[in-house]
């Protein structure tokens, strides 16, 4: 089966109030997340990746260190950006989280706010393209941590993640110009579906279902 581009979960439309617009979701979605869903297709034969998950792939691309690049480049951005249309929502933002997660933050990260200045600190201080992360770590504990480029905590080996914000400028160039510490303090407060993230708490991380 080839990879797809999932839908996403909400209109082009819907995010715009809360600091997304319409323009910004069509090119992101519609151009950006399926270019890699594209460019990974055609790594499929040459790479030997068929019947593989891509959560498979993006592991072992990432255990393959400057071999694995050109795969990851693409495996891990379609991995990316499927968390990523995900952990947002037209309800998404406020500072009410479900109990599960409210309290592993607290007692693994001191508390929300601890959390999401850490959280801005990661994405501020990613040099160039990249991500920020919430991750659960492979010790079981919740942790922030960022990654470059295409790469995700799964393909370092640091563990699960279970939010995820795209520090690309392609992300918040038309929002927020240059300036990623408001395109990030307004996805931490507006954008994340903290219903999705306490979910995906519970089910130990996000499995696309994709498989090559
Ligand atoms: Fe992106």
């Amino acid at each position: 089966m080839p990879f797809t581009l999932p839908p996403l979960p909400y209109s082009t439309s819907a995010l715009a109030a809360q600091g997304m617009c319409q323009e910004t979701l069509e090119l992101h979605h519609g151009k950006h997340h399926n270019a890699y869903v594209t460019a990974l297709n055609g790594l499929v034969e040459s790479k030997g990746l068929a019947g593989k998950s891509l959560e498979t792939i993006v592991a072992e691309a990432g255990k393959a260190g400057a071999d694995g690049l050109p795969v990851l480049n693409q495996a891990g951005q379609h991995w990316n950006h499927a968390l990523f249309w995900q952990v947002m929502s037209p309800k998404g933002g406020g500072d009410k989280l479900p109990g599960n997660l409210a309290s592993k933050i607290d007692s693994d990260l001191g508390g929300l706010q601890a959390f999401k200045d850490a959280f801005k600190q990661a994405g501020v201080s990613q040099f160039g393209s990249g991500w920020a992360w919430l991750i659960i770590g492979s010790d079981g504990k919740l942790k922030v941590t960022k990654t470059p480029n295409g790469a995700n905590p799964i393909s370092t080996g640091e563990g699960t993640p279970i939010l995820g914000c795209d520090v690309w400028e392609h992300a918040y160039y038309l929002d927020f110009r240059n300036v990623r510490p408001n395109y990030l303090e307004n996805f931490l407060n507006k954008l994340v579906d903290w219903e999705v993230v306490g979910g995906l708490l519970d089910k130990g991380g996000l499995t696309t279902g994709q498989t090559a």
